[in-house]
């Protein structure tokens, strides 16, 4: 018999967004490493089999997920958009894996889904089909999900009138208070609590892996067990394990020239992932401010970033004059080459996971801007527990984003900052080494499979 037949396969589920879709394609090319083979079912856009990067793995699209446009996920925002496409998915899902078993026998090792993409568990169920969770995001943001998902909105709306229920501390979650709870920005309140309970609630998996690393959060780790009650698997910052390309914009390589010309640390790097948009008002306080602060700096503006504009064209001549003077725009760029390159000395970011993890394992400290979600979690870990890095908030205007990029670059408190993001640096990098946790917890999994 053929080796490639004995080989068991695993089935991925990302959510089809680039924050989601670039963890889980390491998570696949690692195990595709340990030996299994790998199926990634997609929905109908952001597909990764087009980055035709993966050439040993097989793709199947949910035919189902037709009706469920892109333009739908910009119409209906994040939540409802995920309700939808649970919804939408579920009876296509288990079409999918009958397919499969019909076609390729029993073969499945295991069903690995996006926490997101609920619908699958019952797939896995009817089949009989092991299935684990796959987090993209941090633990802390799981355990919070989890507090969450028992509330109602009315009762927090009360609750976020009294301020000293707000600034009450979560149990086993210190700094966080009750009002760091991720709500903001992603809809209406109800319908944020009853996705986290269908997420919570729905789990029929045996296991839940999250692209975390022990060493950062321990305590959420600890706490997420407990609530849970199945093993949790902190096996990150898998990019460190494996490189996978599966950028869904094109990345322009221009920037790292350019890079190559600025002086070691000198450059603040900004980037705000693959969903935030800017209004044009305030990139231009940006830009205006980023330029007052001599400092050189790389920016990515992301087609459609800033609201109600292609691209930059909302911005005036002069001021793209005046960025070029001393900046470096592009639309996408290659970001982990970029938070590695010794030019680079601040990171301005959205503070999404995956960001905040690049960013600590080059050793970057961040000036945190974050928009919605968990992103605020993030900001707070980053600012309060490992101290590499401080939040800006409140109005964007020239003259704190100047400050802010002096803090971080030329101040001493910047340099403190970067001496610990070096510190965490080389924990990150010690977990993925033979012995390290984040290795024997893929060392666990490749066994439970
Ligand atoms: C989304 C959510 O917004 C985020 O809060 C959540 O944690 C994951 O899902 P996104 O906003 O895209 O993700 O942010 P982030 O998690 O930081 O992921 C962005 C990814 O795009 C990173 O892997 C980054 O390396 C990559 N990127 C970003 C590039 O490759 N080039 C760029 O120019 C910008």
């Amino acid at each position: 018999m053929e080796k490639m037949e004995e080989k068991k396969r695993i089935v991925l589920v990302p959510v089809p967004a680039q924050g989601h879709v670039t963890p889980m394609m390491q998570l696949g090319t690692a195990l595709n490493m340990k030996g299994f083979s790998i199926t990634v079912v997609e929905g109908q856009f952001n597909k990764v089999s087009s980055s035709q990067n993966f050439p040993g793995f097989q793709f199947v699209t949910i035919p189902e997920t037709e009706s469920l446009p892109e333009s739908v996920l910009e119409r209906l925002g994040p939540v409802e958009f995920l309700f939808e496409l649970n919804k939408t998915s579920e009876e296509s899902f288990k079409d999918c894996i009958r397919q499969l078993l019909l076609q390729q026998g029993n073969d499945i090792a295991c069903i690995i889904y996006d926490e997101y993409m609920y619908f699958c568990g019952a797939a896995a169920k009817e089949f009989n089909l092991p299935s684990v969770i796959f987090s993209t995001q941090s633990a802390t943001n799981q355990v919070s999900r989890c507090v969450l998902s028992k509330l109602s909105a009315e009762k927090f709306l009360v609750d976020m009138e009294d301020p000293e229920v707000q600034e009450t501390l979560m149990e086993n979650l210190h700094p966080l208070r009750y009002k760091d709870l991720p709500t903001s920005g992603v809809g209406p309140l109800d319908r944020l609590f009853e996705l986290c309970r269908e997420i919570v609630n729905k789990r029929t998996a045996s296991a839940v892996i999250i692209n975390t690393v022990r060493c950062l959060e321990s305590s959420s780790l600890k706490r997420l067990q407990h609530e849970l009650g199945i093993p949790v698997y902190a096996l990150g910052p898998l990019h460190i394990t494996v490189s996978a390309a599966s950028s869904l914009l094109e990345e322009d390589r221009s920037c790292v020239e350019w890079l190559n010309k600025q002086k070691p640390r000198s450059v603040v790097y900004i980037s705000l992932g693959s969903v935030v948009q800017m209004e044009t008002k305030e990139v231009l306080e940006m830009a205006r401010g980023l330029f007052n602060s001599n400092q050189p700096f790389l920016w990515v503006i992301r087609p459609g970033s800033i609201a109600g504009s292609e691209w930059i064209e909302s911005l005036p001549e002069d001021v793209i004059k005046m960025v070029s003077e001393r900046g470096y725009i592009v639309k996408w760029a290659p970001q982990i080459e970029v938070l590695g390159h010794p030019a680079v000395g601040g990171f301005w970011s959205h503070c999404g996971w995956n960001s905040t993890l690049e960013s600590i394992v080059e050793g970057v400290p961040m000036i945190c801007r974050p928009f919605h979600g968990e992103q605020k979690l993030n900001a707070l870990c980053l600012e309060s527990i490992w101290r590499i890095g401080f939040q800006v908030q409140g109005t964007v205007e020239r003259g704190g984003v100047e400050r802010a990029v002096k803090r971080l670059i030329v101040d001493e408190e910047g340099a403190d900052m970067r001496e610990r993001a070096l510190v965490l640096k080389e924990n990150l990098k010690a977990s993925v080494r033979n012995g390290g946790s984040s290795y024997n917890a893929l060392e666990e999994i490749v066994n439970l499979m």
